[in-house]
C-alpha cells in the first residue's frame, strides 16, 4: 500500500517539481528553453524512469539539468558519469548534454560492481550487482537519450579514470561502494573546472558523505581545506518527505529519499573555531 501512495504522490508532483526544479532566472538564453520546452525535456525524464530500471531519481538528474542549463556555453566542460547500470541517468544526462552541446563521458566496468573490500562500509554489495552490458546501455540511451553526444569508457575506474584528461564541468558519482567514490574523486577533481560540480547519489550514508568533509583527506590528497556537501545525509530537498536517518527507515514508509547531494570545486566546508587554543593564543 505504501509504494502505490508513493508512485501516486510521485506522478500527481511531477509537473510541480518539474516546473519548482527548473524554474530559474540563469539559465542561459542560448538553450531556447521555453516554459513548454522545460516541461516537455523534464516529463521525459520521468517518463525514462518508468522505461530503464534506474537506481536515481528524475529529479536528481533534473538538478544536474539545472546546473549544466545555468552554465554559458562558453565555459568548456564535459560531462561525466561514473556508474551507469542499465543506462537510465545516462539516457537522462545525455537529453541535457544534446541541448547543450556537451559531451557525456560514461565510465563503468560494464560487468557490475567490483568485490567490496573490508575497508568499503557500504557492505551489503556482492560483486557483479548492477550489471548493465555495454550493448544494453547503448540500446537504452538509442531509444531514450541522445546517443550522438556520448562516448563510453569501458573498464574499472582505477584503470580508466587515471587517463581522463579533458575539463570536467559536471560529474555524476553513482558507484556505491567507498572505494570506489575515493578513486573516482581522486581522479575527476583535478580536471573539474573552477565552478565544476561534482553529484553524488550515496548521499543517505554519512561515512560516504564524509569524503567531502574530511579535512586529512583534502589537505593529504589536494592541500586544501574539504569542499563539504550540500543534502548530506537526507538529500537536496527536492519536494521529498525524508528525515533520516538512513537506519530508521523502515520506521516511516512513507519517507523516501529520492533527491541527490553535490559540491563545487569553489567550496569550502572547514571549520576554524578551537575556543580552548584561541584563548590560549590571546
Ligand atoms: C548503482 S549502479 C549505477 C546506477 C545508475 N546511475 C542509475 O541511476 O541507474 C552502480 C554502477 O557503478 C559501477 N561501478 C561501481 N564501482 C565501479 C568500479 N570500481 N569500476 C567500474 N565500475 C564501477 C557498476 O558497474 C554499476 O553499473
Amino acid at each position: 500500500m505504501y509504494r502505490s501512495i508513493l508512485k501516486l504522490y510521485y506522478a500527481c508532483t511531477a509537473p510541480i517539481a518539474i516546473y519548482f526544479i527548473l524554474n530559474s532566472k540563469t539559465i542561459h538564453p542560448a538553450y531556447k528553453l521555453s516554459f513548454f520546452r522545460k516541461f516537455s525535456l523534464g516529463f521525459k525524464m520521468f517518463l525514462n524512469k518508468f522505461r530503464i530500471p534506474t537506481g536515481t531519481s528524475y529529479k536528481s538528474h533534473l538538478a544536474m539539468g539545472l546546473k549544466i542549463l545555468e552554465t554559458p556555453p562558453e565555459i568548456v566542460g564535459d560531462v561525466v558519469e561514473c556508474g551507469s547500470w542499465r543506462g537510465g541517468s545516462s539516457a537522462n544526462l545525455s537529453m541535457i548534454c544534446k541541448l547543450t552541446n556537451r559531451k557525456l563521458l560514461i565510465f563503468d566496468s560494464f560487468e557490475g560492481l567490483p568485490a567490496s573490500e573490508d575497508a568499503d562500509r557500504q557492505g551489503v554489495y556482492n560483486e557483479g550487482d548492477f550489471c548493465g552490458s555495454l550493448e544494453d546501455v547503448k540500446a537504452n540511451i538509442e531509444r531514450y537519450g541522445e546517443i550522438e553526444c556520448c562516448e563510453f569508457v569501458k573498464g574499472w575506474f582505477n584503470e580508466t579514470l587515471p587517463n581522463l584528461n579533458t575539463p570536467v564541468l559536471l560529474a555524476f558519482l553513482d558507484v556505491d561502494l567507498e572505494l570506489s567514490l575515493e578513486t573516482c574523486v581522486r581522479y575527476i577533481w583535478p580536471n573539474l573546472i573552477e565552478k565544476g560540480y561534482i553529484f553524488i547519489d550515496e548521499y543517505v550514508g554519512l561515512d560516504y558523505c564524509a569524503i567531502f568533509w574530511s579535512e586529512e583527506y583534502w589537505r593529504r590528497y589536494f592541500d586544501r581545506t574539504p569542499p563539504g556537501l550540500m543534502g548530506a545525509g537526507v538529500g537536496l530537498p527536492l519536494g521529498e518527505y525524508y528525515i533520516g536517518p538512513w537506519e530508521e527507515k523502515e520506521n516511516h514508509p512513507l519517507q523516501h529519499p529520492n533527491a541527490g547531494a553535490y559540491t563545487r570545486k569553489d567550496f569550502s566546508g572547514s571549520w576554524i573555531h578551537f575556543p580552548e587554543s584561541e584563548q590560549a593564543n590571546s
